[in-house]
């Protein structure tokens, strides 16, 4: 069976104010299964939404997929009809997006927009989709869920339209769900809730899940694969509990040594242990060159990476891959 979600080779540039063509995501390659998650990480600017975009074909003015194949069951999103398009989104893809506010309209009942989806989605009545759209409500707990189907999206918390947003995504029982930091600025008894509630759901309908976070923690737990993106490429993927345990690219090292929480009972990476942070900054959009994007800021970096063009992301072990010249080494 054809993975749910497939990328193949993918490559979005951005044109800049002199027309000329800015790499924003360059080769990217992974798959989601049906009832699978794939994580994507990565510092702010490596590229996670916009490769969430380019699989909704929403990408911002300006953007362009300059290659590679992007599937939906095997069918081409990018040559798809628009008339074609839109139906798979809601029918076959959704996502929660990063800002909750733009997603849902401010003029409308949180209610009758779940209603308005299922009714396009799904062929219900009018009277049908008002009763559903509150079971949806229920379903990603919201209480009282009658009473707050009528309400507006500026008349609740930014948990409660999270949730919303969540119903809102899952009320067409997508294939394949897009979770773009579904629980960035809510607090942490929120976020536990959301992503308890994202992995319930996914048991019950088999979704296949394309979650992005900065955060490490939660996707240890609820990812089965990981890729980490760096400066627009992915630069180590595999299965998260491997990269968990035996992270091999020194910028996932750091990464997962800014999670202390996530390190304990596991062998900790040896270096940036105390840092807290990775030193430096992503490299911006126009500011890469052909050498490995880390280079600046890498700790064991060796004449090898200073002579050398970006590293190729080379398998190292059953499904896990990483984009580093001293990979083996820094295993050993
Ligand atoms: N509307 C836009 N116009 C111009 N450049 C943009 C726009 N949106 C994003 N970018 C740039 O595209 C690159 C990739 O951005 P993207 O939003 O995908 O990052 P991200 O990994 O989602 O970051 P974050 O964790 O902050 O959400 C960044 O360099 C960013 O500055
Ligand atoms: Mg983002």
């Amino acid at each position: 069976m054809a993975p749910v979600l497939s990328v193949e080779d993918l490559s979005v540039s951005m044109t800049d104010r002199d027309g000329k063509l800015v790499p924003v995501l360059e080769n990217l390659s992974f798959s989601v299964d049906r009832g699978r998650t794939i994580a994507l990480v990565g510092e702010s600017g490596c590229g996670k939404s916009m490769t969430a975009l380019a699989i909704m074909r929403l990408l911002p003015e300006g953007f362009v997929v300059t290659s590679g194949r992007i599937l939906l069951e095997g069918e081409d999103v990018l040559t798809a009809r628009n008339q074609r398009m839109r139906a798979l989104r809601g029918d076959t893809v959704s996502m929660v997006f990063q800002e909750p506010m733009t997603a849902l309209n401010p003029l409308y009942t949180v209610g009758d927009q779940i209603a308005e989806a299922l009714y396009h989605h799904r062929n219900l009545s009018r009277r049908e989709a008002n009763e559903q759209a509150v079971e949806f409500l229920k379903a990603v707990q919201i209480p009282a869920a009658e009473h707050r189907a009528k309400t507006y999206p500026h008349q609740m918390s930014g948990g409660m339209r999270q949730r919303v947003m969540i119903a809102m995504a899952i009320a067409c029982k997508p294939k394949l769900l897009i979770a773009d930091e579904p629980t960035t600025a809510l607090d942490v008894t929120v976020q536990a809730q959301i992503f308890d509630l994202l992995a319930k759901l996914q048991e019950e309908t088999e979704t296949a899940i394309v979650l992005i976070t900065h955060d490490l923690g939660a996707v240890a737990e609820l990812a089965d694969d990981i890729a980490v993106l760096y400066a627009g490429r992915c630069i180590e993927t595999g299965p998260s509990q491997e990269i968990a345990a035996r992270p091999r690219h020194p910028y996932t090292r750091g990464l997962l040594a800014c999670m202390p929480h996530l390190a304990i009972g596991q062998p900790k990476p040896s270096v940036w242990v105390d840092l807290g942070e990775i030193p430096g900054m992503v490299p911006g959009l126009g500011n890469r060159g052909p050498d490995c994007a880390f280079l600046a800021r890498c700790s064991y970096a060796s004449e090898v990476c200073r002579s050398q063009p970006q590293p190729p992301l080379g398998a190292i072990d059953t499904g896990h891959a990483v984009s580093c010249w001293l990979a083996r080494e820094i295993a050993a």
